[in-house]
């Protein structure tokens, strides 16, 4: 947690998308880190961000579900709403106001360049919202109308970080000041990507055709050992030491899993589990990744049978991240040179 601005008082900020079902990469790569800063006396605000959700389609019963779901796993996962503001986005309009002024900050030319959105638009861009072209604006703005400091996010957000850096830049550059951060992305720890279980050069993803490729926070015990048990390997035994996971994309995958889960570094896990065969590693993992994943989907399940105290979360999350927003956005349009700010 280095390299953030220092005349900032360092806060945490992160999101999710409520786009529906959550992965064993959501979790190792974003929310159990989340949870973990809790602890570090910084002020930490999540957020459930409907807004970028419905760049593409969602159904509307779809998206009510979902941005439950999501904050019921980030409940369950230990995350403390007396101890961090949880929320969804489209609570706090003030998201969507500095996003505009960002969308006049930001360039084309920059937009043009993010990976995320080739990705998504994939070959018809044509079709695709105006708002998936936007959103890494809409991002910063979700980032800089807290001042936030520091970003948690698995390593497929890096670029979306750094262009939140470019446009707080470009912005304090235009208006002579420095009135935003240049916020650091903290990209830490084993499982900073996660790859699917069937082919070690793809991202776990909710969205890969294959229900076999990930681990759904909602899998029960049963179904988190068969999928590992199944997971793709190479022929030979773990290497004896870290540098021999190198070239082995799917036996590294696997230890890193392991390492997240456990907390241990991996190379404390190499020197537990190193010449291991796959038949004697993956029932370990097997083993550690129920007790650790099943009790966060049965706290999620009971969670989600109370939609109205999840709710009652989120609202009062919103109430307290807009006082917090609502000063810099004021403060934003007079720098701006907007009339009755
Ligand atoms: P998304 O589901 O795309 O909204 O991602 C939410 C958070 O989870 C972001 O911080 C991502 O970087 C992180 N994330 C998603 N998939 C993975 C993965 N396979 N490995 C590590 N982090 C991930
Ligand atoms: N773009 C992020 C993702 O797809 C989600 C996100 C939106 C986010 N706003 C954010 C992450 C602000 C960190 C900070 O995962």
């Amino acid at each position: 947690m280095s390299e953030g601005t220092t005349a900032f008082t360092p806060r945490v900020f992160s999101g999710i998308q409520p786009s529906g079902g959550l992965t064993l990469g959501n979790y190792l790569g974003a929310i159990k880190r989340f949870v973990d800063m809790q602890g570090s006396g910084i002020e930490t605000i999540y957020c459930v961000v409907d807004m970028h959700a419905i760049t593409v389609w969602q159904d509307p019963d779809a998206l009510r579900r979902q941005t439950r779901e999501l904050t019921a796993g980030y409940l369950a996962a230990g995350l403390d709403p007396t101890r961090s503001i949880l929320f969804n986005q489209s609570q706090v309009p003030e998201h969507a106001q500095l996003a505009w002024i960002f969308n006049c900050v930001a360039r084309l030319g920059w937009m043009n360049r993010m990976t995320q959105f080739k990705d998504k638009a994939g070959k018809n861009a044509e079709k695709a919202s105006l708002g998936l072209y936007a959103y890494p604006a809409l991002m910063a703005a979700d980032i800089l109308v807290y001042h936030a400091t520091h970003v948690p996010v698995g390593e497929d957000q890096k670029q979306h970080v750094e262009l939140t850096r470019d446009i707080a830049a470009k912005f304090n550059h235009d208006f002579k000041t420095d009135f935003f951060p240049m916020t650091a992305p903290v990209i830490e720890g084993a499982a900073t990507r996660v790859m699917s279980l069937r082919d070690g050069s793809k991202k776990m993803s909710k969205s890969d055709p294959s229900d076999a490729s990930r681990i759904n926070m909602t899998d029960d015990a049963d179904a988190i050992a068969k999928k590992i048990r199944k997971a793709k390997t190479d022929p030979e035994p773990l290497p004896e030491s870290v540098e021999g996971l190198k070239d082995r994309p799917e036996a590294r995958n696997l230890v890193n899993i392991y390492a997240a889960l456990s907390g241990d570094t991996v190379a404390d896990v190499m020197a537990q589990v190193g010449g291991k065969p796959f038949g004697e590693f993956k029932p370990l993992l097997a083993d550690l990744a129920v007790e650790k994943l099943a009790p966060i989907s049965s706290e999620m399940a009971r969670y989600m049978r109370d939609p109205a105290e999840i709710d009652r979360i989120l609202k009062d999350g919103a109430g307290r991240a807009r006082a917090i927003a609502s000063p810099v956005v004021q403060k934003t349009y007079e720098i701006v040179g907007m009339v009755g700010a």
